[in-house]
């Protein structure tokens, strides 16, 4: 069926679900190739939406104010734990514009060059840390668990202001939230901590201000119901995205030798590789909006109420974005790729992840220049049933 130009109906091509399957851990699902812009989509619920793949067209929904990112208008293209419930107070990643301004600007304002500056020492330290333990333990080690992880929730503690002696608990719940396949008991347990332990940290702040995101947050006129809750989003936002980007990458890049060596040889370049990680590996494979009212896109007409998931996998391969997109370029000019998204929610943390990834790369390649995985390629467990995709493991040895 063709559309007349300006008067948009619904069409009637068969819905598909959500493509899942990687022909490689590094590729997008092969059911997304040649997927028209906008597609018909059914949800895990029944729910019949839209999966939107073009980079022009899902920059277009990010940048929209008619498309909500609230979480009880959501429908997810995968099975999840039942009806999405509405943000608690704080959690404005899933909030619209003007409660999301709010929050927004007050977290801005938190995350300033001096602090980034600051961080960024810091977090080469705790890098150079993480690689003597790996190197006085010895082969074979675990990436994830050893390196990948750790790095950014240290930098989260950091940010926030955990103190030193509680960093031991604070990790080891974060953790078992970060792995995301432990038993539904364990997880609502580490859950429950979690949110114990920033009401406690937000108390604490208040009590005695430090030069930490959190303590600056006391500042204004927030609750402290609303403190934890960011405290709690940025953790959620912050280790598993940072932590997969460092796995999954060190996974691409042992299974690339010459591109491997390619930005070896060129450390000068290290933003290319991070950015060109970002694009070639979208660990957070979609976005999900809600249309408030009818929207004619991409020549279709999204009713209101309806879901159209963004694939970010998709957008940052498209060829009329980026020359030969499926090609691994470490050295490839950086810029363009929504890995972070686009619009009013763009990554808050992108400066952090970017600071963690930087200094993460390079000093792990350097410090272990005969690094390969201790398994077969196909026995890296991969993290495929999350909204975040990476790894659950990644055996690792060197001489
Ligand atoms: C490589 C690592 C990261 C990736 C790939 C990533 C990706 C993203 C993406 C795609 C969004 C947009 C979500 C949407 O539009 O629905 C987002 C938002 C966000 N990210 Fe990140 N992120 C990373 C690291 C971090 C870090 C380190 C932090 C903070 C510690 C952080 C905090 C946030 C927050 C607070 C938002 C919500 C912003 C808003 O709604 O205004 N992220 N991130």
């Amino acid at each position: 069926m063709t559309l007349r130009k300006g008067t948009p109906e619904v069409t009637e091509t068969a819905a598909i679900s959500l493509p899942s399957d990687r022909p490689t851990p590094f590729d997008p699902p092969a059911g997304l190739a040649g997927l028209r812009e906008i597609t018909r989509l059914t949800y895990a619920d029944g729910h019949q939406g839209w999966l939107v793949t073009g980079y022009a067209l899902v920059r277009e929904v990010m940048a929209d104010r008619r498309f909500s990112a609230r979480a009880e208008l959501q429908h997810m293209p995968f099975a999840s734990a039942g009806p999405r419930q509405p943000a608690p107070p704080g959690m404005f990643i899933s909030t619209d514009p003007p409660e999301h301004t709010r929050y927004r600007h007050l977290l801005t304002g938190e995350f300033t060059v001096r602090r980034m500056r600051l961080l960024s020492a810091r977090i080469e330290e705790i890098t150079g840390e993480h690689l003597d333990a790996m190197e006085r333990q010895g082969p074979p080690a675990d990436l994830v668990e050893s390196f990948a992880v750790p790095i950014p929730a240290v930098a989260i503690c950091e940010l926030l202001g955990v103190p030193e002696e509680e960093r031991g608990r604070f990790s080891a719940h974060a953790a078992t939230l970060s792995r995301g396949d432990r038993p539904r008991e364990e997880m609502v347990a580490a859950m429950t901590a979690m949110v114990a332990h920033m009401r406690e940290l937000v108390a604490a702040k208040r009590a005695r201000p430090g030069d930490d995101v959190l303590s600056g947050l006391t500042r204004s006129d927030l609750t402290d119901e609303e403190l934890a809750n960011i405290g709690f989003m940025l953790l959620g936002a912050g280790l598993d995205t940072t932590a997969n980007m460092i796995a999954l990458g060190t996974f691409l890049l042992l299974r690339r030798p010459d591109e491997l060596a390619a930005a070896r040889a060129h450390p000068e370049h290290t933003d290319r590789l991070v950015e060109e990680l970002l694009r070639y590996l979208a660990i957070t494979p979609f976005l999900v909006r809600t249309a408030l009212e009818d929207v004619e896109l991409g020549g279709e007409l999204v009713r209101a109420g309806q879901t159209v998931t963004l694939s970010i996998t998709s957008a940052n391969r498209d060829p009329a974005r980026f020359p030969d997109p499926d090609r691994f370029d470490p050295l490839r000019p950086p810029g363009g790729h929504v890995g972070f998204g686009h619009g009013v929610h763009q990554c808050l943390g992108q400066q952090l992840a970017r600071v963690e990834m930087r200094a993460a790369f390079p000093a792990l390649l350097a410090r272990f220049p005969s690094l390969r995985p201790a398994v077969e390629p196909e026995q890296v467990p991969l993290r495929t049933d999350t909204p975040i995709y990476g790894l659950r493991a990644l055996p690792v040895t060197w001489e």
